[in-house]
């Protein structure tokens, strides 16, 4: 085969090597196939030197030629190849906006927890602490710290879970007084906590009893805290939570905490205390536990009665709850049920 034949017969390979190719990866093997360093056609402009000098020159711009078409050639292949890849993609990824939306579900805070934020603010901004004592707690801080020894007859106040002799699910939050007193240093201040939290009870669940509720502590310990301060510091409570128009009375009660004990009514927010069927004819409602802390308490956790003194008192968030949004069955609460909770979103979102 002549010279020229050969350069004619590598054009053709060449050629339809290229229009065969319908992927990237082959199209640059094949690149490197025809006009790499070592093809074929360029292996010819190295042996120039061994052809008659009239024919270098020719077969030299042949060559040129012949890879300068292969190099057009490749780039459009090239070119179309990637047209092709891009519109398989816009064609794949196109989106049909006329299908119906998405509808997602948005959620609600639990009613309980908005209560419990609400009061946990109206507490940290005057100052106190918020701790959350353990729910598997012990029969120490529970109730033999709080002056509940284990013969004590108010211990029937709860029925409780026990889960040994010693360790319980704790049945009120008052334990967390406990804790933080037993630890307090006050040499750097007054003790101000509230620790709220769940708690449990051997109830049977029905619309007024929870095997589990909410429960929020508060305690206040310095020296010269008297029954005013109580009192003032429910009256805020009382007045955040059911309104600034509503009355309070406190009544005596007991608590094996705190001596003495008291209960806080508010006048009824439904009947202004006229008598209704919220407040059972009474125009009050009870809404909460409180005392001056017992000096048993302050002496178990190592502080000196003689010089401290201190108030408690006991919220059942579960309660102001039901009071507040008007919910007749405690179990909503816990079943999780999404048509009560939307009840309590506060804008439509
Ligand atoms: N622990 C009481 C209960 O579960 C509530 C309570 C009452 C807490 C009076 C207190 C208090 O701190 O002073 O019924």
């Amino acid at each position: 085969m002549d010279i020229y034949e050969k350069l004619k017969a590598l054009r053709e390979l060449g050629l339809a090597k290229i229009k065969e190719t319908t992927d990237e990866k082959t199209l640059n093997q094949v690149r490197v196939e025809l006009i790499g360093k070592k093809s074929e056609l360029i292996g010819m402009l190295h042996s120039l030197g061994d052809l008659a000098p009239e024919e270098r020159k020719e077969v030299g711009q042949k060559v040129n030629e012949i890879r300068d078409l292969f190099l057009e050639l490749l780039a459009k292949t090239q070119k179309e190849m990637a047209e092709r890849i891009l519109q398989a993609k816009i064609e794949s990824e196109r989106i049909d906006v006329t299908l119906p939306g998405k509808h997602h579900q948005v959620g609600a805070s639990h009613p309980i927890s908005v209560i419990l934020e609400d009061l946990e603010n109206l507490f940290t901004n005057m100052g106190y602490h918020v701790v959350q004592g353990p729910e598997v707690e012990t029969d120490h801080y529970v109730f033999e710290m709080m002056n509940l020894p284990k013969d004590h007859p108010a211990r029937d106040m709860q029925e409780t879970f026990y889960i040994n002799s010693e360790r319980l699910l704790r049945s009120q939050t008052s334990g967390d007084q406990a804790r933080v007193l037993e630890k307090w240093d006050f040499s750097k201040g007054p003790l101000k906590m509230v620790g709220p939290g769940k708690v449990y009870r051997r109830d049977d669940d029905d619309a007024t009893h929870s095997h589990q509720f909410m429960q929020m502590e508060g305690l206040v310990v310095d020296k010269n805290i008297s029954m005013a301060d109580l009192k003032g510091t429910l009256e805020l409570i009382a007045k955040h939570e059911f309104g600034a128009d509503r009355e309070t009375r406190l009544r005596p009660s007991y608590f094996p905490f705190t001596e003495p004990s008291v209960e806080m009514d508010v006048s009824c927010f439904n009947c202004d205390g006229k008598g209704c069927s919220i407040c059972k004819q009474t125009g009050w409602i009870e809404v909460l536990g409180a005392g001056m802390v017992h000096p048993n308490v302050l002496e178990n956790a190592g502080v000196d009665s003689s010089i401290y003194s201190g108030f408690a008192f006991g919220v059942g968030l579960d309660r102001f709850a039901i009071l507040k949004y008007g919910v007749d069955d405690i179990r909503d609460f816990y079943t999780n049920d999404v048509r009560f909770l939307k009840q309590f979103r506060k804008e439509e979102q």
